[in-house]
C-alpha cells in the first residue's frame, strides 16, 4: 500500500489541519482515531480546548497484550540488563536504551560490540510497544520478534549463534527455574524466541503517561495556556498527519522528505527491507513521547536541537516555513509530552551468578 501519492494530494486539506490522520496499514488496534476524544466547549477561562480527534490517551501498562505468567516480566526484566547475552559480556539492552534516561543513549550511534557503531541512531523502548512495527524500517513485527535480534546482531551484541545464548542462560539454575515458570508446558522453554518473548512482556509496561494525557481525558488545567498555544500551532500546522495516535507516531511508514527533498540521502530506508523503489527513504514515523528527552534526532541522529528538528520537519514534510516564535511555541508543547518512567520497573535487577559452565566473555 502507498501512503505517500495519497498523502501529497491531500496535502492541501492537511496543511490546513483539515486531515486527522494519514492512512495506515497494519494491526487494525494501531488505529490513532479509534478512541479519539470529542472536542469539548472548555470553561470560559481556559484555553479554547482544540479538537483532539488525532489523539489518543496512552493505554494502561500492557494493556491488551498477553503478558504470560507473573515470572515473564520479572524474567525479562533481568534478561534486558543481562551484558551476559553479549560474546563479551559488555553490552545489554540497556546499554543503548539506558532505562534511567529516557530509554535512549545519547548517542548519534550507539557503541556494541567492540564499540562498532552501526548506522541508525537508537530510538527509545518507552511506548514502542505501541507501535505498528518495531525498527526504522519497521523490519520487526512487535518488541517480541524485535528483542532477538540484537543479540545476534554482530555490532551490537554480537552472539554467534542460538547455541551460545541457551547455553549462556541453562549455566545459572535461577534462569533454568524463571524460564520454566515463565513458559509453562514447553519441553524446553530456553530459546532465544522466549527470551525475545520475556524481553517483550517487560517492554509492553514501559508506558510514559504524561499531563498531556490528562488533558486528553478531560482536565483542561493539565496543559499550560503556553502549551496549549503549541498544541494548536502544532495541530494547524499538519504535524498530526503523521503523528497521532497514542504513541503521537508510530504507526505508519512516510517519506522522509515528503515536500521537499531531505538533503542527506544516504539510508534507503524500508526500501532496504521491501527492495521497492517506492519506499526509497520511507521511515516509521516516530513516537514524539518524552522527545525532549531524546535528542539526538532522526534515524542518523544527526540534529542535536529539537527547535531544529521541528523547523526541518516544517519545511521537509509540510513545505512550511515555521517563524522562531511558532517554533518554540511546538517545541513549549512537546516537552509536555515528558512522561513519568515507571520508577520500580527500571532499576537494575539482580542477576544470577555465573557458574562454572557459563561460556567465558569473547572479546574477539
Ligand atoms: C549497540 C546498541 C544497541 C543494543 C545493545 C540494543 N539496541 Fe535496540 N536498537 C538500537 C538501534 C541502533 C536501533 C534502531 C535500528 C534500526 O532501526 O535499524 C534499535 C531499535 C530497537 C527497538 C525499536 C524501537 C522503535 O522505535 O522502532 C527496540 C524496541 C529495541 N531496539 C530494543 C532493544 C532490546 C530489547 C535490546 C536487548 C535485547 C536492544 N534493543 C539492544 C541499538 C541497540
Ligand atoms: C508526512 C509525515 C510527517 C509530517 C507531516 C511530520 N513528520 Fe515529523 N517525522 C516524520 C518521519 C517519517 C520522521 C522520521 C524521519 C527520520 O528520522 O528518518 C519524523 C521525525 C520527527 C522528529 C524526530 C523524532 C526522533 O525521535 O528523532 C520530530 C521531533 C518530528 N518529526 C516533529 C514533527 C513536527 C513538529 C511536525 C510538524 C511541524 C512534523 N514532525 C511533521 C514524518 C512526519
Amino acid at each position: 500500500m502507498t501512503i505517500r501519492p495519497t498523502l501529497s494530494l491531500l496535502l492541501p486539506a492537511l496543511v490546513a489541519g483539515l486531515l486527522p490522520a494519514c492512512s495506515k496499514e497494519g494491526k487494525p488496534d494501531a488505529k490513532p482515531t479509534a478512541s479519539a476524544a470529542p472536542a469539548v466547549s472548555a470553561a470560559p477561562s481556559a484555553p479554547t480546548r482544540p479538537a483532539l480527534g488525532a489523539f489518543a490517551k496512552l493505554p494502561e501498562r500492557g494493556a491488551g497484550a498477553d503478558l504470560g505468567p507473573a515470572e515473564r516480566v520479572k524474567l525479562g526484566r533481568m534478561l534486558y540488563f543481562d551484558a551476559r547475552l553479549s560474546k563479551n559480556h559488555d553490552v545489554s539492552c540497556n546499554s543503548c536504551h539506558d532505562l534511567a534516561r529516557y530509554g535512549v543513549d545519547g548517542e548519534k550511534t550507539s557503541p556494541g560490540h567492540k564499540k562498532q557503531r552501526g548506522g541508525r541512531n537508537s530510538p527509545t523502548v518507552y511506548n514502542a510497544a505501541l507501535h505498528f512495527r518495531q525498527f526504522w524500517d519497521g523490519r520487526a513485527a512487535d518488541v517480541e520478534e524485535q528483542a532477538t535480534g540484537p543479540v545476534m546482531n554482530p555490532v551490537e551484541m554480537a552472539m554467534p549463534d542460538e547455541k551460545r545464548v541457551v547455553d549462556t542462560l541453562s549455566s545459572m539454575p535461577e534462569y533454568v527455574e524463571l524460564f520454566a515458570k515463565s513458559f509453562p508446558g514447553e519441553k524446553a522453554p530456553i530459546t532465544l524466541k522466549n527470551a525475545g518473548r520475556a524481553i517483550g512482556a517487560f517492554e509492553r509496561l514501559l508506558v510514559t503517561p504524561s499531563r498531556f494525557d490528562a488533558y486528553v481525558g478531560g482536565r483542561d488545567d493539565a496543559l499550560s495556556p503556553a502549551e496549549v498555544k503549541g498544541l494548536v500551532t502544532f495541530i494547524s500546522s499538519g504535524c498530526t498527519a503523521c503523528h497521532n495516535g497514542a504513541a503521537i507516531g508510530g504507526g505508519s511508514y512516510q517519506k522522509l522528505g515528503l515536500v521537499k527533498p531531505w538533503p542527506d540521502a544516504k539510508d534507503e530506508g524500508r526500501e532496504q527491507v521491501t527492495k521497492q523503489a517506492s519506499d526509497r527513504q520511507m521511515f516509521k514515523v516516530p513516537s514524539l513521547r518524552n522527545i525532549d528527552k531524546t535528542a539526538p534526532y532522526f534515524h542518523d541522529g544527526s540534529v542535536a536541537s529539537l527547535e531544529t528538528a521541528v523547523k526541518l520537519m516544517a519545511h521537509h514534510q509540510l513545505g512550511r516555513e515555521l517563524s522562531d516564535a511558532d517554533v518554540a511555541s511546538v517545541v513549549t508543547f512537546l516537552k509536555a509530552l515528558t512522561g513519568e518512567l515507571p520508577k520500580e520497573l527500571i532499576t537494575a535487577p539482580e542477576l544470577p551468578k555465573s557458574t562454572a559452565k557459563t561460556p567465558k566473555p569473547d572479546p574477539r
